[in-house]
């Protein structure tokens, strides 16, 4: 079984390396960010709640996202294992997550976090394009699609996200520093935390990740 989970700030490379894990390893990603994007998209209740604290760069208060993980987590292509990519985000997430290890009867078993200085998580956030329909993740000049605007995987218009703008970005790595953060001692103190510098390339990190899957 491997639940893993990824931590690093916004644009530190989670989407990218969980999105390689699912491929390499078969486990799904579930990625908080993509389900409240998929809520507003669909104008939810849980979506126009969201909204607001997303596109101001701010966390979505932790009663949402703790119902929504209870749920999420709860679905049976999650029974062997996972990818977790933007939860938990605070202690009291982190709280809830091990109730709900403890109450499965089972605990993560990786903590992979990534790092990468601020400049270069603000010029991964400003060149960074998706695909609203599969997900795949680009880079303007990093990871271009073949087609310019056009995904590789699916063949949909790419777009940039609302929220990656150089102000809320720079919103988005603060509230990290202040909120997200102290869940790196959280799980240092458990012995689980692997760190890994993501301004070294993905192919790195993900080689340095499959070696310890490997293990
Ligand atoms: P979310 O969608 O989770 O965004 P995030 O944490 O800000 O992370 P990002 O998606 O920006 O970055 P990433 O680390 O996945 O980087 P990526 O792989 O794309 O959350 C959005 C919002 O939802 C939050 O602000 C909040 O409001 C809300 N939310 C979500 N979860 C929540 C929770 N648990 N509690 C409360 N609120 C929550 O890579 C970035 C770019 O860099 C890409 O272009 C990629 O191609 C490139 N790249 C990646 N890796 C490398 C590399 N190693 N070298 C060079 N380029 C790279």
């Amino acid at each position: 079984m491997n639940r893993i989970l990824l931590l690093g700030a916004p644009g530190s490379g989670k989407g990218t390396q969980a999105a390689k894990i699912t491929q390499n390893y078969g486990i799904p990603a579930i990625a908080t960010g993509d389900i409240l994007r998929e809520n507003v998209a669909a104008g939810t209740p849980l979506g126009l709640e969201a909204k607001r604290y997303m596109e101001a760069g701010e966390l979505v208060p932790d009663d949402l996202i703790i119902a929504l993980m209870n749920d999420r987590m709860h679905e049976d292509d999650a029974k062997n294992g996972y990818i977790l990519d933007g939860f938990p985000r605070t202690i009291a997430q982190a709280e809830a997550l091990d109730e709900f290890l403890a109450k499965s009867g089972g605990e993560l078993d990786h903590v992979f976090y990534l790092t990468a200085p601020k400049d270069v998580l603000i010029a991964r956030i400003a060149g960074r394009r998706v695909c609203p329909q599969c997900g795949a993740i680009y880079h303007m000049t990093r990871f271009p699609p073949k087609t310019p605007g056009v995904c590789d995987v699916c063949g949909a218009a790419i777009i940039q996200r609302k929220d990656d703008n150089a102000e809320t970005a720079e919103n988005r790595i603060d509230v990290y520093e202040r909120q997200t953060k102290p869940l790196i001692e959280y799980y240092e103190k458990k012995g689980i935390l692997m760190t890994f510098d993501s301004a070294l390339g993905s192919e790195i990190v993900q080689a340095k990740i499959d070696e310890v899957m490997a293990a």
